[in-house]
């Protein structure tokens, strides 16, 4: 029988109390034991943002997490928006500028934009379609929404409290508060337990009928897996840091330059939101957005078992399309990346469509220097062969410098990739796009290093 849990948190300020089980959703708790049905399920899979709520202020999918994971956390939904009679300066923007125009989108569209417009306010039209990238709409289109969002932030530009979360009642064996609880219940039952971070992957491979969701248990609480720390000669980044973490982090930008711009490229604002960097390594995909820039920082990548802990190049984690040398009783703890003065880095890819688009091609540059000349010097491409692939005869004709050692290298990096046909593009369209990328990404280095 599946496990019943206790959980507490505060739902639009109030302070709610709950039994949910193991392996309810939490869109399915507001939708059906709340009766909180602002949120919608339109895909189920993270793809239409109909099912956003606010939760600790970042907009995310309701339908990729679990209810337990909201344990001690403020949630926001629709519901809770307007005050009494008076609309919230955004529902009368959306009414005034005629962007109601579904009652399935709305709600998540007007929430994604709230989370947005609390943080960051911009009627600037480019910030506010980013921050609606992870909404969809497949009727009128955005003008209006997009409108609206413009005139609510000219309407309410003043300062924001955030409801305070819930206290939380820690759930039990779902919820290891520990490395050695989390590595415990895997060295158990390493055949039925699956460890579940942000959920944006295996939370769509529940849907989809292959993973049972009561078979689930959270990392997110484990600390050992938490934080960005600059740790003297290196920096640690603790798997379960978020796509949003990492971007926003002065140090990964600092030592790992390549990484923020592939953070800010991946999904849309409610992925990056619950995405962590253990979930996009472990699931081993050749496309993986934050890999290139890992394998040009050099990273390491720790690794534990309840018996042994292991370090592995990260050049070295993965043997295939979806496989990896990590062992089913393993967990990955964080990597670690040597700092390096002066470097400099740029990440570029090219996908279906901007947002919520997986990489066709993706190009991570990383480059030191000594009195203006390239002394150190990392290519690395994903989505074009079995594996993300570093590219050492670019990197060689790239320590040449200047123009020839350019062209030389998006020459060489034809050669290096091995790509395939497959639904998302040909093997020739890849092997020219790799070095229009690189192209354009060494210039974006050299800009920095100018
Ligand atoms: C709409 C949408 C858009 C997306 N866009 C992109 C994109 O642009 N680029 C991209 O790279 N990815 C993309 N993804 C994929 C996904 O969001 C990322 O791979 C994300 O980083 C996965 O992290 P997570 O924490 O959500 O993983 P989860 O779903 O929680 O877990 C994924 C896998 O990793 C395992 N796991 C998690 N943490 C650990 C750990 N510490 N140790 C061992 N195993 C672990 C889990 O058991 C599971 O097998 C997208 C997904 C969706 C739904
Ligand atoms: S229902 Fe589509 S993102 Fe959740
Ligand atoms: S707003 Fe729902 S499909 Fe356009």
């Amino acid at each position: 029988m599946t496990e019943t849990l206790e959980i507490a948190f505060t739902v639009n300020r109030r302070p709610t109390r709950l039994s949910v089980r193991a392996d309810q959703r939490l869109l399915d708790v507001l939708r059906e034991q709340l009766r909180l049905t602002g949120a919608k399920e339109g895909c189920g899979k993270g793809e239409c943002g109909a099912c956003t709520v606010i939760v600790d202020g970042r907009a995310v999918d309701s339908c990729l997490m679990m209810a337990y994971q909201a344990d001690g956390a403020a949630l926001e939904t629709i519901e809770g928006l307007a005050d009494g009679d008076r609309l919230h300066p955004l529902q009368e923007a959306f009414i005034d500028e005629g962007g109601v125009q579904c009652g399935i989108c709305i709600p998540g569209m007007i929430l994604a934009a709230k989370a947005f417009l609390d943080r960051a306010p911009s009627s600037n039209e480019a910030a506010i379609r980013e921050g609606l990238a992870g909404n969809l709409c497949r009727c009128t289109g955005y003008t209006k929404i997009v409108a609206a969002v413009a005139a609510a932030t000219r309407a309410s530009a003043t300062a924001v409290s955030r409801p305070a979360a819930g206290g939380g009642v820690a759930p039990g064996s779902c919820r290891p508060r520990s490395l050695e609880a989390a590595l415990e219940i895997l060295a158990e039952r390493s055949q039925q337990a699956r460890p579940l971070a942000g959920g944006t992957d295996i939370l769509v491979k529940a849907k989809d009928g292959l993973v049972p969701r009561a078979a689930l248990f959270d990392l997110t609480q484990v600390p050992e897996l938490a934080g960005i720390e600059d740790r003297g000669d290196h920096v640690w980044i603790g798997a379960a840091s978020t796509h949003t973490q990492m971007l926003e982090s002065p140090v990964v930008a600092r030592h790992a330059p390549a990484l923020p711009p592939a953070c800010a490229v991946i999904g849309g604002p409610q992925i990056r939101n619950r995405g962590t960097l253990g979930g996009n390594l472990a699931n081993a995909s050749p496309a993986a957005d934050t890999v290139p820039p890992l394998y040009v920082a050099d990273a390491v990548v720790e690794i534990a078992s309840i018996s042994s802990r292991r370090e592995v190049e990260i050049t070295r984690l993965f043997t295939g399309p979806r496989k990896s040398v990590l062992e089913a009783d393993e967990l990955i703890l964080g990597v670690k990346i040597p700092k390096r003065a002066g470097v400099r880095g740029a990440f570029l890819r090219l996908g279906q469509r901007q947002a919520q688009a997986i990489s066709k091609v993706s190009v991570a540059v990383a480059m030191a220097t000594d009195g203006g000349r390239p002394s150190w010097v990392r290519v690395a491409l994903g989505a074009v062969a079995p594996t993300v692939i570093r590219a050492p005869e670019a990197e060689r004709a790239l320590m040449r410098g200047g123009e020839e050692g350019l062209r030389a290298a998006c020459a060489a990096v034809r050669q290096e990739v091995q790509p395939i046909d497959d639904l998302r593009s040909t093997r020739e369209y890849r092997r020219e796009m790799a070095a229009v990328l690189l192209e354009r990404a060494v210039r974006q280095v050299w800009r920095a290093h100018a």
